[in-house]
């Protein structure tokens, strides 16, 4: 443990460790991966909620595991059907690391799940905290699963005063937890972590009246939670300005676009987006406000709008259909629609003209999803004006 944190003594771990556990037998949750100690389920599990609410991944795993019972299921999947199982979850690289990940289990370990940290680790898309958590969860090594939650937990527990954005922060905190994590029920004492991290020790206003741990917290003793992670400010997303093209030919197709191979949203498909500047965007949603209804013609016409669309035959409707946004972690989307329509079904590179009713067997992503919601709910309003 790092020199400046007070050792504590075994009679206290093992006083912690007996009123923790108590408290997270009395209050966990029951959620449906914890009623397993198959290593595949727990994996699944963990991989859905890096980044998903608990209350978002319950029906999402269900359908996973239903889908793809086993190892051997999830390295045959067919990558389009695993997507969709995964449509709305967003980060679509977890899938599809899953699915690496199953056939290197396949190919190195014999088609089962491995049973040590280091092995578990060397999976496709499992870091230390994922690897903690199921080599804890699963196979009952008593490995922290250190995350942002448990930082915050730790740092008012022992009085940590580094700077949990920093990644070398890390070692201290996996040091303190490795002295006072069970022996005997290392997995259940990552969930009382994390169960506690969500419903008591919150970043704002913890509940310490409530606290099982209180006795033990060095923050709570001289009352300084609040001061506690110490956090570098992120920095915030990039605004990134789109206008995108909902183009539909006259049978009732619309073009969609895949995307690069390597990236953000890699392969999925979206209308066709072009970035433009702020000053641009700014200024055709002036004009749509003005112009409300007629949005003219002229406008888009005149404009440099859609130049990836220069010399294509389409005749882009007096129609204002509205603003969508959307934040990946690092970026904050604005996207402007325009509606245009065509007689030519034209080739267009990487684009592929579908259905609107055939939409449901493509994976789209979030983003794509909320431009086709905003489509459809402004068809709606023009139909009833
Ligand atoms: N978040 C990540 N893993 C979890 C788990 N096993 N239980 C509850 N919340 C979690």
């Amino acid at each position: 443990m790092s020199s400046q944190l007070k050792k504590w003594k075994s009679a206290e771990i093992a006083a912690f460790q007996e009123q923790f556990l108590f408290w997270y037998y009395q209050h966990k949750r029951t959620l449906p991966w914890r009623g397993t100690n198959n290593p595949y389920y727990i994996w699944i599990s963990e991989i859905m909620l890096q980044q998903t609410r608990v209350d978002t991944v319950i029906g999402y795993y269900y359908r996973f595991i239903d889908k793809y019972p086993t190892i051997q299921a999830l390295a045959e999947a067919e990558e389009e059907s695993l997507l969709k199982v995964w449509e709305g979850l967003g980060y679509y690289s977890r899938a599809r690391n899953l699915k690496v990940a199953a056939q290197q289990i396949v190919a190195e370990f014999d088609g089962r799940f491995p049973e040590t940290f280091e092995e578990i680790q060397t999976l496709k898309g499992i870091g230390p905290y994922t690897a903690g958590a199921i080599s804890s969860i699963a196979f009952e090594l008593p490995e922290p699963a250190i995350d942002g939650n448990l930082m915050r937990v730790g740092s008012r527990l022992f009085g940590i005063d580094a700077d949990i954005a920093k990644a070398s922060s890390r070692k201290i905190f996996d040091e303190a937890f490795r002295e006072i994590i069970s022996h005997e029920a290392p997995g259940d004492m990552n969930q009382a972590f994390m169960d506690l991290g969500s419903s008591i020790c919150t970043p704002t206003s913890p509940d310490c009246a409530n606290c099982p741990l209180k006795d033990f917290c060095q923050a709570y003793q001289t009352n300084t939670q609040l001061n506690y992670p110490v956090k570098s400010k992120k920095v915030p997303p990039k605004d990134v300005y789109y206008v995108a093209g909902i183009i539909e030919n006259s049978q009732k197709e619309f073009l969609i676009i895949q995307r690069p191979e390597k990236g953000l949203l890699a392969k999925l498909w979206h209308y066709p987006l072009e970035e433009v500047s702020e000053a641009t965007f700014k200024e055709y949603q002036t004009n749509y406000v003005k112009q409300e209804q007629k949005l003219s013609l002229d406008l888009v016409a005149e404009s440099e709008l859609f130049e990836i669309f220069n010399e294509l035959p389409i005749v882009w409707q007096t129609r204002h259909l509205g603003e969508v946004k959307h934040v990946f972690s690092h970026l904050r989307w604005h996207v402007l629609i325009f509606y245009g329509r065509t007689n030519q079904k034209f080739d267009y590179e990487g684009g592929h003209w579908i259905a609107g009713k055939d939409f449901e067997t493509i994976t789209f992503p979030t983003i794509q999803q909320k431009l086709v919601a905003k489509f459809l709910e402004n068809q709606k309003v023009r139909k009833v004006l």
